[in-house]
């Protein structure tokens, strides 16, 4: 029998009403069979400062290493995020850096699957780009389609932070197939 496959799901979002953190939620409704989804914050993260970022794992901050463990537990990962002035938010990306570093870095070399929501035109689809660099180095493996971006997101939730847009769903669905189905390439690579 197949084994449950682990998901993170990171929102970039730390907002009270967040449609980033609403999206990273729906993920768990329409997960695949087989899938699961632990859902983690970086709120508690400190600024990455390589002086506090040893290899003994036991000297980081307290709080840097229950992210990084709970990023350890992941066979892959979901990342819902805005974009910040065409990019990535600054705390995500200090988020992955301070999961980058040492021999046991829990994101470096999984797949991931991203998706981003914001109320303007575009769906994040400048703010994805930045992260291809970053996966690239992580030796991160990225589902490349469908991409998901979620454009007039205020349109697509309802008051209670619920997904109903059906068509986003759809595509919400169909890239977590495509992550369950590139995980399993990697597996029997
Ligand atoms: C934004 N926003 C934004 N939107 C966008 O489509 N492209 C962009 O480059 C930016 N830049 C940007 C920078 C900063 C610092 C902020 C705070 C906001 C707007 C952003 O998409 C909007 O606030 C979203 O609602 C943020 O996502 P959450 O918090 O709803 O998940």
């Amino acid at each position: 029998m197949e084994n449950t496959i682990k998901l993170v799901g990171i929102s970039g979002s730390l907002r009270k009403g967040s449609f980033n953190t609403m999206l990273i939620h729906a993920v768990r409704e329409l997960l695949p069979e087989g899938m699961e989804l632990e859902i983690v914050s970086f709120a508690d993260v400190p600024v990455y400062n390589a002086d506090h970022d040893t290899p003994a794992a036991a000297e980081r901050p307290e709080s840097v290493r229950i992210f990084r463990d709970a990023l350890a537990k992941a066979d892959a990962f979901v990342i819902a995020t805005p974009e910040y002035n065409y990019s990535i938010p600054g705390g995500l990306k200090n988020a992955i850096d301070w999961a980058s570093r040492g021999t046991d870095a829990p994101l470096n070399n999984k797949a991931v699957a991203l998706m981003g929501a914001t109320p303007g035109m575009w769906g994040t689809v400048r703010g994805q780009h930045a992260f291809h660099p970053i996966f690239q180095f992580l030796n991160m493996t990225t589902v490349r389609k469908p991409e998901v971006f979620i454009a007039k997101a205020g349109e697509k939730f309802d008051e209670s932070g619920r997904l109903h847009d059906e068509a986003t769903r759809k595509v919400i669905a169909q890239q977590l197939e495509a992550l369950k189905k590139l995980i399993s390439q990697l597996r029997n690579a």
